[in-house]
This record gives C-alpha cells, sequence and structure tokens, in this order.
C-alpha cells in the first residue's frame, strides 16, 4: 500500500500501527494518520482492505485509525527527507535527479552536463555526480581534464568546478587517464556511498546524477542511499529504443523512486539549413512518456555543435545557446525545474485541504 501523498509504502514509512490476526482469518489493522483529518483516510481504507482480503486464509478485515505523535511525525519526516545516509550528508541538497536509460550510447551523459548548464544558466546551484563508473564521461564533457579533487578542513572532498558554477564529482577524477574502472558490488557501493557522503556538495538546488546503462547495481545502490531521487529517462525515437527505456523505468518503479519525465534524445538530425531528417524514426518518446504518464520534458535533436561541444569539453547550452540541440535542453531544463517540489520544511506533513499540486511533487529534502 503506497500512500499516495508521500508516495511510499506505508509499513516502510512505519504507518502501520498494528496487525492482529484472529485464529477465524479476521485480520485488525490500524494505520498511523499524519493528521486526524487526513484526506485519504477513505484511500487507505479500501487500498489496505483489498491488499489484506487478497491474502490466504484471511476471512475478514478490520481497519481503525489513529495519529502519528510527534516524535513519530518528526521521524518520517527524517525518513522522507534523508533516507539512509546519515543526517546531513545532502542536507543542503534540494532536488537529486537520476538521469538514466537502458542503454548506452543513447545520450545520457550528454544530457546530464547540457541540463546542468542550462539550470545553471538560469540561476540554479548545480552538481553533477558521475556515477557511470565504467564509462565515466562528465571530467571531459564539463572539460575538467587532469585536476584532481582534495580534501578540506573538515575532511570532505571538495568536487571540482565547471565554468565557475558546476560542482563535479567523478572516479575519472581518481583513476589514471583513461583507466579502466573493474569494481563491482561492495567497493562500488562504498565508492558511490563515499561520493554522496564525503564529498562536500554544499548548498545545491539540484545534483544531477549520470546513471550507467541498464538497470544494475549502481542504480540499486543509489535508490538505497537516496529514496528521495527522482529518475529522468532517455530514449531515442525508435520503438525497440523505447522497449529497452521502459526496462529502467520499470526498475525505477520497484525501487519506487518517482519519474520526472522522459527525455528523447535523437529526435531527427536538423541541418545547418534547418532541414530535419528523421534518422532514429519517430515518436519513442512521447509513447514512453504516454505509458509512464510523465511528461516528455524535450525532444532533443542530432545536430555537430552538440557533439563538437561533448568532445571539446563545453556544453552546447553554453557554446552555442541557438542550437536547436540546444535549446530543447535548455527548455527540458525549465520543465524539470516546474516540476520541483515547492519549498516546504521537511517537517510540514501534508495539509488536509491541500490546494491542487504540479505533477510529481514532493517533500523536499531538506
Ligand atoms: N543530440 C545529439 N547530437 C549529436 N551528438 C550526440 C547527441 N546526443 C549524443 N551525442 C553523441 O553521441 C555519443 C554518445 O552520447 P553520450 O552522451 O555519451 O551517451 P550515453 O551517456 O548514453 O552513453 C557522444 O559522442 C555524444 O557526443
Ligand atoms: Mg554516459
Amino acid at each position: 500500500m503506497i500512500d499516495p501523498e508521500l508516495r511510499r509504502d506505508i509499513v516502510e514509512l512505519e504507518m502501520v500501527r498494528s496487525v492482529d490476526i484472529h485464529e477465524n482469518g479476521v485480520v485488525d489493522v490500524m494505520v498511523s494518520l499524519t493528521t486526524p483529518g487526513c484526506p485519504i483516510r477513505g484511500h487507505f481504507q479500501t487500498g489496505v482492505g483489498e491488499a489484506i482480503r487478497k491474502l490466504e486464509g484471511v476471512t475478514g478485515v478490520n481497519i481503525s485509525f489513529d495519529v502519528l505523535s510527534d516524535n513519530e511525525k518528526q521521524a518520517l519526516g527524517r525518513k522522507l527527507g534523508r533516507g539512509s545516509l546519515p543526517e546531513g550528508a545532502l542536507a543542503q541538497v534540494k532536488n537529486v535527479i537520476c538521469v538514466g536509460s537502458g542503454k548506452g550510447g543513447v545520450g545520457k551523459s550528454s544530457v546530464t552536463a547540457n541540463l546542468a548548464a542550462a539550470l545553471t544558466a538560469d540561476g540554479k546551484q548545480v552538481g553533477v555526480l558521475d556515477a557511470d563508473v565504467w564509462g565515466y564521461s562528465q571530467p571531459r564533457m564539463l572539460g575538467l581534464g587532469n585536476e584532481r579533487p582534495h580534501v578540506n578542513a573538515e575532511r570532505k572532498i571538495v568536487p571540482l568546478r565547471a565554468y565557475d558554477g558546476i560542482s563535479v564529482m567523478s572516479i575519472g577524477f581518481f583513476v589514471e587517464q583513461d583507466a579502466a574502472v573493474v569494481w563491482r558490488g561492495p567497493m562500488l557501493h562504498k565508492a558511490l556511498q563515499q561520493f554522496l557522503e564525503d564529498v562536500d556538495w554544499g548548498e545545491l538546488d539540484y545534483l544531477l546524477i549520470d546513471l550507467p546503462p541498464g538497470t544494475g547495481d549502481v542504480s540499486m545502490t543509489l535508490a538505497q542511499l537516496l529514496p528521495q531521487a527522482k529518475f529522468v529517462i532517455v530514449t531515442t525515437p525508435q520503438p525497440v529504443a523505447q522497449k529497452v527505456a521502459r526496462r529502467s523505468a520499470e526498475m525505477a518503479t520497484k525501487l519506487k523512486l518517482e519519474i520526472a519525465g522522459v527525455i528523447e534524445n535523437m529526435s531527427g538530425f536538423v541541418t545547418p539549413s534547418g532541414e530535419r531528417f528523421q534518422l532514429f524514426g519517430e515518436g519513442g518518446g512521447q509513447l514512453l512518456a504516454e505509458e509512464l504518464e510523465v511528461p516528455l520534458l524535450g525532444k532533443v535533436p542530432l545536430t555537430m555543435p552538440l557533439r563538437e561541444q561533448s568532445d571539446a569539453g563545453v556544453p552546447v547550452v553554453f557554446s552555442d545557446p541557438d542550437d536547436p540541440a540546444a535549446q530543447a535542453l535548455h527548455h527540458a531544463a525549465r520543465g524539470l525545474i516546474a516540476l520541483s517540489p515547492i519549498e516546504l520544511p521537511v517537517m510540514q506533513m501534508p495539509a488536509p485541504a491541500a490546494a491542487p499540486k504540479p505533477v510529481g511533487m514532493s517533500l523536499p529534502m531538506a
């Protein structure tokens, strides 16, 4: 049973006060609400009842309600706000956005670097965590060649700064140039945890995480560490690619991460004279967005400047803001801003008569 406002499992949120199973197959459940006049009480009544009645041997269900104590509400706030990271690790980061896709080469890293550039251009404080440990590319795309991060007085790793604003952390800063990283399992988990806990990210509006392709170890680890992260899925317009991308959406859903939207990349090729060819077909992004019931944040065409600039270490959003790919990426960044939560203090629970909310809103992280 998922709390429709908090978007998390009510068992995991410790909102199930008690479960008593009687010999005759009747089950009594008490659910704790955040406020006595909780508007979604009816929703819980039906949802919990249905979930339990489905179980073998159950002959009846009684559902009662009470209200979380102030201490419990605070614990819930902490749970929603900081996940399983130690207090304060990302306390000053307002939004965590994972950029993922089913497969490699669809432009996740280019999209991440350019979203970072566009958000920065719109006055946001942005960080980029390159979680593609095997195929790291943010150092190159953001023009951070040979520098190495240093450790500050608080013994935290200071991210490198790209373009006077974007804080960047990548495994690429710690290994010899182009060396292969062969970590898996616990090593990988530890490295990612360190990137979140031991890096001085400071105050950020957005931390963008460039995921490796596929649905493996890294995504699982991050989901564990960052239950409040949202996903942006990058796909190409081909129906086949959209099927692959859907797998990463399914994984996100399984991990209970919210999907913020879809970005279609390589949406046709625009010639310098403005003519467009649909090299990779059409409509994949739209289909996927409809299927997932999330917004299509942008359709980014293939352009020469995007490729050249990402090789040269300058996001096209900075170097050629009028390029059609740059414009589409800027548009997508504005879409993300529009979806971001309004800033409530973390302890504040949803008001009984909640005003209509923008799609995708959830409690902020800090
Ligand atoms: N819209 C685009 N226009 C031109 N080149 C692109 C575009 N998107 C990606 N590329 C190029 O395709 C290659 C793969 O992109 P990348 O962002 O590294 O993908 P991923 O991170 O998904 O593996 C890179 O060389 C990049 O410059
Ligand atoms: Mg990549």
